[in-house]
């Protein structure tokens, strides 16, 4: 099926100017296995270090051992790569083109004001206390000062955990108790889509709770003016610790193996995870992939539109394209609003060249006809990017016809917060495209099929998708908890790192994502855990037990579906499906919301009392004739009585 699909070949004209062709990267691909630590050596050198290293990789993914170093005796700073190195010869290029939710606002901050407001931050920072090793927490609009927090505490050595502004007071309450915070960074409101978040409502709210004492210090920027309370002693606006300080603040030397960022995602188990991502390693990755992957040339226009909460707003709006001397926009609010034409609209009014987007923003621009592209013409697009989840072929093929108006390589890339970087990519101008696959590994990525006992894969076929070696990039830890970073990562399959992923391969060495293998949910790009879920609902009196599993859904890939068992004594009713259902959201963020809730007398177990999520997704997806071994049910008769009221009709 898929196979028998149109391939879009390189064209010669973009692999002529590209930064790899089909021989560069056959070339440059072997030499990065055959010989990592010459690869990676000259790799390094893209970026500039205070000692530049001469010990590349020290890596092990032996469950026994799993230690991974790269350049670890190197020194550098990520916001003098990120700034100073660039001052000669760009100060005055655009940095950062923000774009506001508003269409009527805009700014350009060049490199020059980046570096000198990210000092000035720095030192308002070190006035606090803050330091080498200390940990700060961000929650903070899709704003420029979102890029200089970050940069800011990577000028001083301390670590930023960004915690996306659509997560409850909950969500953030965790992460700082989590990453031990002294400071958190937000701002009065956030605007998206005309809506106004309360951030710094939910941060006072977040501050209530027990355990978040260690944080001593909120500092606002004022985006709105909206109204907050003010906690006299803790609080401090932005622009007043800031404006005062001196635009010098000398950049700490870090090693190569020093945090950068803890950045939280889910996993199929447990509370979300916070990776722990370094200098040295992260920052020749994310800036060598942004190149390569999108081709960035000299003055290019790039705009990812994720949001900097995502790993893919660290490494895709800040980090690689910073790092690159890139000019990167940030936008603030969402692409349907205060049309659908937004998307290209923006992409008009900025001249746009490279465009990377989510898979769910196309497929809900596409739901609205191929009209919704009318008010622009996107000329400027040279390149397309998709990131997130698997695209089905008909999003990407609209994405490519009618957004790209049938000119632009569009590269589907794979990758995980984990990974810090693209993983598997075509590059423009070396990879013919097909519809739907990834294509092929990046340079010094080893990817590999297994089956369930971990034997490899050989040719086309499908499999679990593990990477056989330690790239730059990679997760070095799970903060404080490193023997749950070798549990989940390395102990599935002893010495490969488990992705969590399905994945097929093609004849032609082609990889398909399939997706999660596990309990993890995708819903619009964003990863979400089921116990998550299961554990924030059975925390409210009504709820005896609940399961939470994906579906197929139009438009945000994967939608949420829930079995709830109730308490005796308990009448279900719709008040209190919405009653639940704003729970979660409440609990967790918007982006958990459920989309079904289903009445479950009882769920189908095994008799040693594992519930068999496999026939609840099947039910979910309305596969009921296909329900595969139900023998292994303690009480199969349970599988009838959901299947007779399914929810999702
Ligand atoms: C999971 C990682 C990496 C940035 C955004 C998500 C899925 C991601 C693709 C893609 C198929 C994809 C995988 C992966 N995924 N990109 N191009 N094709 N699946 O980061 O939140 O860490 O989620 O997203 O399932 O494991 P994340």
């Amino acid at each position: 099926m898929s196979d028998q699909q149109h391939v879009y070949p390189v064209s010669d004209a973009i692999a002529q100017r590209a930064w790899a062709d089909r021989e560069t990267y056959q070339a440059m691909y072997q030499h990065s296995l055959d010989d990592p630590e010459s690869f990676w050596k000259e790799q390094a050198k893209r970026l500039e270090w205070i000692t530049p290293p001469t010990r590349i990789k020290n890596t092990s993914f032996s469950r026994d051992n799993v230690d991974i170093r790269w350049f670890e005796d190197g020194e550098l700073n990520v916001a003098a790569n990120c700034l100073d190195r660039h001052l000669e010869t760009r100060g005055d290029q655009t940095a950062i083109i923000w774009e506001g939710d508003d269409p009527n606002e805009a700014k350009h901050v060049t490199y020059r004001e980046l570096y000198e407001r990210t000092n000035q931050l720095a030192n308002a920072l070190k006035e606090l206390g803050i330091g080498k090793g200390d940990t700060v927490t961000l929650y903070m609009p899709m704003i420029p000062e979102a890029a200089i927090a970050m940069l800011a505490c990577a000028r001083i050595g301390a670590v930023h955990s960004v915690v996306f502004g659509g997560f409850s007071p909950d969500a953030v309450a965790q992460r700082v108790i989590g990453a031990d915070s002294r400071l958190v960074i937000t701002a009065d409101e956030s605007v998206r889509g005309g809506k106004h978040v309360p951030l710094k409502d939910n941060v006072d709210a977040a501050l209530t709770r027990k355990g978040t004492e260690v944080c001593q210090h909120v500092m606002v920027v004022k985006r709105t003016g909206g109204d907050i309370d003010w906690q006299q002693g803790r609080d401090l606006w932005f622009h007043e610790a800031v404006d005062k300080q001196s635009t010098e603040c000398p950049a700490e030397a870090m090693n190569a193996e020093d945090p950068l960022f803890i950045l939280y995602t889910s996993g199929s188990t447990g509370a979300p995870k916070g990776l722990k991502h370094t200098t040295g390693g992260y920052l020749t990755y994310a800036a060598m992939t942004h190149q390569y992957v999108f081709d960035y040339q000299e003055g290019d226009i790039y705009w990812c539109t994720a949001d900097v909460g995502w790993v893919t707003g660290h490494s895709y709006i800040v980090y690689g394209p910073l790092a690159n001397g890139a000019t990167t926009l940030m936008f603030e609010g969402v692409p349907s609003y205060p049309t659908h034409g937004r998307l290209g609209e923006v992409v008009d009014k900025h001249k746009v060249n490279i465009l990377y987007t989510a898979p769910t923003a196309v497929r809900a621009l596409m739901a609205h006809g191929d009209k919704v592209m009318e008010t622009s013409s996107r000329e400027s697009l040279r390149l397309l990017g998709s990131v997130g989840e698997p695209i089905n072929p008909e999003a990407w093929e609209w994405f490519h016809r009618v957004i790209g108006n049938g000119r632009c390589p569009l590269v589907d890339t794979w990758w995980q917060t984990e990974t810090g970087g693209i993983m598997i990519a075509p590059l423009p101008g070396a990879t013919d495209l097909k519809p739907g696959s990834a294509t092929k590994p990046f340079f010094g990525i080893k990817p590999a099929l297994v089956d369930n006992e971990g034997q490899e894969l050989e040719g086309a076929t499908e499999g679990n998708l593990v990477i056989l070696d330690s790239w730059p990039g990679q997760a070095r830890s799970i903060w404080g908890d490193h023997e749950r970073f070798v549990q989940t990562y390395f102990s599935t399959y002893d010495g490969m790192y488990f992705t969590g992923d399905g994945c097929r391969r093609d004849e032609d060495g082609y990889y398909w994502i399939t997706g999660r293998v596990d309990d993890v949910l995708n819903v619009s790009g964003h990863r979400m855990g089921t116990a998550e879920i299961e554990s924030s609902l059975v925390a409210h009196t009504a709820v005896a037990e609940a399961a939470v599993v994906g579906f197929p859904h139009d438009i945000k890939g994967q939608g949420i579906y829930i079995y709830v068992t109730l308490n005796d004594g308990i009448e279900p009713s719709d008040e209190l499906k919405k009653e639940l259902s704003l729970w979660v959201r409440k609990d967790i963020g918007p982006i958990a919301s459920p989309d079904v809730i289903q009445w479950a007398p009882g769920l189908p177990k095994t008799r040693s009392g594992k519930i068999m999520r496999r026939i609840l997704r099947k039910i979910a997806a309305n596969e009921c004739d296909g329900l595969g071994d139900t023998s292994t049910l303690a009480d199969p008769s349970v599988v009838d009585e959901l299947i007779e009221h399914r929810a999702n009709k």
